[in-house]
């Protein structure tokens, strides 16, 4: 998780005295309250490590095509470097007079390398500046999600490998339906999350693209070389027009229905823990340090993980609605709305980074209680489409099967036996078809293994499953 948030003292000692890098244009000052209200330092100061490195890129560029001299490119990436020092080690003085994170750091530069420091923003606009920033920050961001996700798949992987033979209800409607293996579910979820993972690496193509050099919108009078600076900063692609190049956020949308979906998957596998883990089904045991007690009732450990999970998905869609109502009515190119841009997608990287770390270490020390998910399967006339199809390869057309069945599950309701308790007298009450070997195909252990094709949930099946994941796998 980032720890870039400065500590909440260090924002009240952020100073609003310190001189403006303002415009000759305006005469009068900035209302006090206005300057604090159209501030974004208070939150974009976290990507100072990103702003440095692309004014630096840009000097350099600047350097190569003679805008700048070498000495000039010199002390003014020497002061930049200085910067980012003070910064990491919480010496720099923010200051919302200075509005952003761009400002406060350009005005520093100048304090401390003189004239030369008002070069640095030859060429180039705060709009296309920040545009790069938010950029290049959600591009290193990815990298710990990924590997966050990867991990959680390394997890339902091994859950999955250790209880492949493992049998419970499977459900539709939540209602017993057909028995399956542990493993086979966890490779379900397995599969979801390698869809999320999929739809990160497409959407990090668009996220890598250069705003740079667009500046305010309509690009610049100076020779900037674009491809350099895309290179030194390790942008796969150059946003092709200056206008859509400082106003699209739609790779800020992108992540954050990646995110959307992702949270969406987390909060189904949490509703399912949830109800996993109470006292009615109790099929599973998060493991204490994953539980919270209650302060009144001492027999309770609840499942606080897997709830918050599912309450922060909520937070993850409304920063995804905050994001496209927030674009929906600008006009091209740079508006000052898209300030608002970086808290929900700040708040989502955190809120994602969070929720994948919490799962993966929770999936890791999950312990599975086989006897009750077993007992569980027995209830419910689980085995009822195995006795419908072993009828149906005996030629009876599918459609009698259904009722012989229905019939023989009746009357097991009755006299309150599983079909594989009734005797074969009695099954053959229901149909002539029946013999005794029907009694292999009605437990549990037949049912699962006779699902015994790609994507089934037969034991070996899964174990290929899990064979093959393993093969796709990059680390
Ligand atoms: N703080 C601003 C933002 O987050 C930076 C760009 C300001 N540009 C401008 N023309 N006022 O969007």
């Amino acid at each position: 998780m980032s720890t870039l948030f400065l500590s909440s003292k260090r924002l009240n000692a952020m100073t609003t005295t310190s001189k403006k890098l303002s415009s000759a244009r305006l005469t009068q000052p900035t209302n006090a309250f206005v300057e604090e209200f159209t501030a974004s330092v208070q939150f974009d100061h976290r990507m100072y490590k990103q702003d440095i490195k692309g004014s630096i890129a840009h000097a350099t560029m600047l350097a190569s095509v003679g805008v700048l001299t070498k000495d000039e490119c010199q002390k003014i990436t020497l002061g930049l470097e200085t910067i980012a020092t003070e910064i990491d080690n919480g010496e720099f003085e923010w200051s919302i007079a200075q509005e952003d994170v761009h400002m406060n750091i350009e005005a520093r530069l100048i304090a401390l390398i003189g004239e030369v420091g008002k070069k640095l923003h030859t060429g180039r606009s705060r709009n296309d500046q920040v545009a790069t920033d938010v950029r290049l920050y959600l591009r290193d961001m990815i990298e710990p999600i990924r590997s966050e996700l990867f991990r959680l798949q390394e997890a339902l992987l091994a859950v999955a490998e250790r209880e492949a033979d493992t049998i419970l209800p499977g459900f539709t409607h939540l209602q017993t339906a057909q028995p399956v293996t542990f493993g086979h579910h966890m490779m379900a979820w397995y599969e979801m999350l390698c869809r999320d993972a999929e739809r990160l690496d497409d959407c990090e193509k668009r996220v890598n693209s250069l705003p740079l050099g667009a500046a305010a919108l309509a690009g610049t009078t100076f020779p900037i070389d674009r491809e350099l600076t895309a290179k030194l900063l390790g942008f796969d692609r150059i946003c092709l027009n200056s206008l859509d190049a400082v106003s699209d956020r739609d790779f800020a949308i992108e992540f954050n229905s990646f995110a959307s979906l992702l949270m969406m998957h987390l909060s189904r596998f949490s509703e399912e823990l949830i109800i996993w883990s109470s006292a009615q089904f109790d099929f599973v045991d998060l493991g204490d340090a994953f539980c919270t007690g209650s302060s009144i009732m001492p027999q309770k450990k609840n499942p606080d993980v897997p709830e918050l999970i599912r309450g922060k998905t909520s937070r993850v869609y409304g920063n995804l609605f905050n994001l496209f109502t927030l674009m929906k009515n600008q006009p091209l190119a740079y508006n000052k709305d898209n300030q608002e841009d970086k808290e929900p997608l700040f708040d989502t990287i955190d809120t994602l980074l969070g929720s994948l770390r919490v799962y993966a270490d929770m999936m890791s020390v999950i312990t599975v209680k086989a006897d009750n998910m077993r007992n569980a399967a027995l209830r419910g006339y689980a085995t009822a489409t195995d006795l419908a199809d072993y009828l149906v390869r005996k030629g009876v057309p599918f459609r009698d099967a259904h009722e012989v069945v229905g019939l023989s599950v009746a009357y097991g309701i009755k006299h309150q036996k599983d079909l594989s308790e009734l005797s074969l007298q009695e099954l053959q009450m229901f149909s002539d078809q029946i013999s005794d070997d029907v009694f292999e195909i009605l437990t549990l252990e037949g049912s699962v293994a006779a699902r015994d094709h790609l994507g089934g949930t037969a034991p070996n099946q899964v174990r290929a499953a899990i064979q093959f994941a393993r093969s796709q796998r990059k680390s």
